[in-house]
């Protein structure tokens, strides 16, 4: 039987909520893989900085090489120049990898290099692309690259930590990248990622993207499994009212 590409299975379980494992015990990394696996989760998200980019230093390659997991793994280069380390993480087993443009100085030519990619798991399920964008970063950069890429992740926190509040100019700035995408006539996913808690992930939802990423309200130290359920259940609502309003 054909193997779904990571694509076709978002664009199918849309929305889905992918969570930050880097919050998690991560010296019990299986143990918390497992629980997001029995919450029903379907994509795990891993921030890659790499102390210039971003002020911290947080996994690589290996890390992502380790989480041994049917779960997605949407790898975020938040890293300069990530031109010639991009196939390091393709091969290391991702399945999206989104890099930002205002790290790259060939922003086009990385996603290019990204289109030869095969995923390492399994040839045909292909690595989606994603571009990710600072709150400070306007749209329009986008532009030109509609045509090689896949995933469009909006920023709303600036790239450093878990825990940072949800910047509220984000809203409008998903808005306008679902009109770019619709003006584009591709199909390309899009996900909010930064500052989203049990209080405001439904009307992230609501918002009608595909991707929410959510790290340190679900692995908060004291109740992950039931807080991932919270946040699955809730983006189901938030996406139940997004249809009835359109
Ligand atoms: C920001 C990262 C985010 C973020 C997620 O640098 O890209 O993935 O920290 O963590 P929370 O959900 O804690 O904001
Ligand atoms: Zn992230």
């Amino acid at each position: 039987m054909a193997v779904a590409t990571a694509f076709d299975l978002l664009r199918e379980s849309s929305p889905v909520v992918s969570v930050g494992i880097l919050t998690a015990d991560l010296l019990s990394l299986g143990s918390e893989l497992a629980l997001l696996e029995r919450s029903g989760v379907n994509v795990v998200h891993v921030d890659v900085m790499d102390g210039c980019f971003c002020p911290m230093m947080t996994v690589g390659p290996p890390f992502i090489k380790a989480l041994k997991t049917p779960l997605l793994k949407d790898v975020h280069l938040m890293i300069d120049e990530p031109l010639n380390k991009v196939a390091e993480y393709a091969a290391a087993g991702a399945d999206i990898i989104t890099i930002h443009p205002e790290a790259c100085s060939h922003v086009h030519r990385v996603l290019q290099q990204m289109r030869l990619m095969k995923n390492a798991n399994h040839p045909e399920k292909g690595v989606v692309r994603g571009v990710g964008l600072d709150p400070g970063t306007p749209l329009e950069v986008l532009e030109p690259l509609l045509d090689e890429l896949e995933f469009i992740l909006v920023l709303a926190v600036n790239p450093g930590w878990g825990g940072q509040k949800f910047i509220p100019s984000t809203k409008g700035r998903v808005e306008k990248a679902k009109n770019m995408i619709a003006g584009s006539g591709r199909e390309i996913l899009l996900g909010v990622d930064g500052g989203i808690t049990r209080d405001n992930i439904a009307e992230v939802a609501a918002l009608g993207v595909d991707l929410i990423v959510t790290g340190s309200a679900v692995f908060d130290g004291k109740a992950a499994e039931a807080n991932a359920k919270f946040m699955l259940e809730a983006v189901k609502e938030g996406a139940r009212s997004a249809d009835l309003r359109f």
